[in-house]
């Protein structure tokens, strides 16, 4: 096999809040998925975070908060890392987007683009709060989608319909410092020239590339660019950010969406520094595949505008792919920091310590990949209990049990076997590869459903052969036969379940015995030999009715 280098990222998610289900669903679990598999297949994997501090969110949190904008982003910083790393996401690198590596490469992006002539000055009126004394931009100002009429757009972007916008383009805006309206007030800014890169991205995103993205992705790039690309401001008349590297710009900062993903570079940087690697090849040489998981209201920026940048910038190579996720809802409601409806990540570790997987695995398995989804708490215990205990669990310790009950914990070797044996060997080893593949192209529902369709067969194995029968009535030979492949399925299991629940996979292998074997190597021709196996523990416990009420009534207080 050969051996190629992956630089994945995930969205660097805002220090103004902890990390909820909808982001987990949308770029973490599915990234942290795809990484852990690379690694399986012994790739060369930089799977690369930190956390945004920039954008009007940081100072807006930190009025309502009545603290600074620091304090806000180390704050949220301690916590989002915290939280990422005791749900097990296995970041190489997770940085922060104030740190001086990171002010100092989004700089030098600006500097040299600026030099190549890249961008355009230019002065126009932009929407201020007189009483503030301040420009509005962004979550700065707030107003009616000249798209789809939504009430509550933001200056950027519409959460609604996804469109991102430009603040001038709000009907009825209202400050979100003062709730005033705003008036025009001229400023000089710099513009990254979206028009000139129209052919460039339709060549590329259009047209040699288009079998490749998601239809949800494809869909929102293609009706950008067919709306007509248009100059987009880069800095901001703000003192929260990185400056803007000119001296004739004094007060101005970059704007967030400039250097929020230079960050995946910078994280790389800081990465390489504290591994003794070189972080160039990660982004510079074309042999690399850069991947970008993110949720769908971050399409147009890592499709069309830090693509645009990378090109600009000459020898970066493009994502090779972009497969955003759709939105994940609450018990039938948008997820909503402000009201208070979501599942926190911290405090979901709080209440079911040791029980990552299952948050895991139901995200997974009930993944927004091709549409919004819904999350309810309901379902998540009978993924539980139904799939993950009655299933996966259940196989697992009859295997282990009847192999100590038989074999006193010897796994049985040179085995006879029948031309059904040999099918069903033949079936199970096919999994690694089908859902290997499923994982390579961005399925990952239908992987971690296949994931416990090979546990049925395994259910369905043992229930066909019965082997408690022939057991009693003395047929050791034909009882060792079905152990051994049974045996071999909970190996397999122990092995395909690590990138979507790692921790089960850790204990599995601990149970079996079961050393380090890379992802393609496990094969028919090369079937896994278990020795001596330990005794059976719990892998999945049920969640009972009281805990899921206990859960549903805590989020209908918290609204
Ligand atoms: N902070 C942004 C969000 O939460 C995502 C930034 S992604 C990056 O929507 F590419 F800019 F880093
Ligand atoms: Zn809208």
């Amino acid at each position: 096999m050969i051996k190629k280098r992956y630089t994945v990222t995930a969205a660097l998610p805002y220090a103004n809040g902890p990390i909820h289900i909808g982001h987990l669903a949308g770029a973490y679990v599915p990234a942290d998925i795809f990484s852990r598999y690379l690694r399986l297949c012994n790739h060369d994997v930089a799977f690369i975070c930190g956390s945004d501090e920039h954008g009007a969110a940081i100072p807006i949190r930190a009025k309502k908060d009545g603290i600074s904008p620091q304090e806000v982003i180390d704050k949220y910083h301690l916590l989002i890392k915290k939280s990422f790393s005791d749900f097990g996401i296995s970041f190489d690198n997770y940085s922060r987007t104030s740190s001086k590596i990171h002010h100092e490469t989004a700089k030098e992006f600006f500097k040299d683009l600026h030099s190549k002539n890249v961008f355009i000055e230019k002065e126009s009126e932009q929407l201020y709060d007189e009483a503030e004394n301040q420009f509005l931009a962004d979550r700065y100002v707030e107003g009616e989608c000249p798209k789809c009429g939504f009430k509550e757009a933001y200056g950027d972007q519409c959460e609604s319909c996804g469109s991102s916008l430009n603040a001038t383009d709000l009907i009825n805006p209202r400050s979100k410092l003062s709730g005033n309206k705003p008036v025009f007030k001229k400023t000089k800014h710099w513009f990254l020239p979206l028009d000139n890169f129209e052919s460039f991205l339709k060549k590329w995103f259009l047209k040699d590339n288009k079998d490749k993205w998601k239809i949800n992705v494809l869909g929102q790039v293609k009706s950008w660019i067919n709306e007509g690309l248009k100059p987009r401001a880069i800095t901001r008349d703000l003192d929260w950010g990185v400056p803007v590297p000119l001296n004739e710009a004094k007060n101005k900062v970059l704007y967030v969406w400039f250097d929020a993903p230079i960050g995946y570079i910078s994280s790389t940087k800081e990465w390489a520094l504290l591994t003794n690697k070189d972080w160039k090849p990660y982004w510079k040489d074309p042999e690399t595949k850069l991947v970008h998981f993110i949720g769908k209201d971050n399409i147009v920026f890592h499709c069309i505008i830090f693509p645009s940048i990378l090109k600009a910038s000459e020898d970066y190579i493009l994502p090779d792919n972009v497969p955003a996720n759709e939105f994940l809802n609450l018990e039938g409601r948008k997820i909503s920091t402000s009201k208070n409806w979501a599942i926190w990540l911290h405090e979901y570790l709080l209440d079911f310590p040791e029980m990552q997987d299952i948050l895991r695995y139901c995200l997974t398995s009930n993944a927004p990949e091709n549409k919004d989804n819904d999350f309810t708490w309901k379902d998540f215990q009978a993924k539980n209990n139904n799939e993950l205990v009655a299933i996966f669990g259940n196989f697992i310790n009859r295997v282990v049990v009847l192999t100590h009950k038989y074999f006193e914990g010897n796994s049985p070797d040179k085995i006879e076997i029948n031309d059904s044996d040999k099918e069903i060997l033949q079936e199970i080893y096919k999994y690694p590869k089908l859902i290997g593949e499923l994982i390579e192209n961005y399925k990952f529902r239908d992987a971690a459903n296949t994931l416990i369709d090979l546990a049925r067969v395994g259910n369905k194995f043992l229930a066909d052969q019965e082997p408690w029968k022939l057991f009693k009535t003395g047929d050791l030979e034909r009882v060792k036969t079905i152990m051994n492949i049974s045996l071999q399925i909970c190996a397999i299991l122990g092995l395909v379940c690590d990138p979507f629940m790692p921790s089960t996979s850790k204990k599995l292998k601990s149970i079996l015995n079961l050393g380090h074997i890379s992802w393609k190597d496990i094969s028919l021709e090369n079937p896994i030999n278990l020795n001596r196996i330990n005794k059976a523990e719990l892998i999945f416990r049920k969640i009972e009715d009281e805990e899921i009420e206990r859960q549903l009534q805590k989020l209908n207080e918290a609204k």
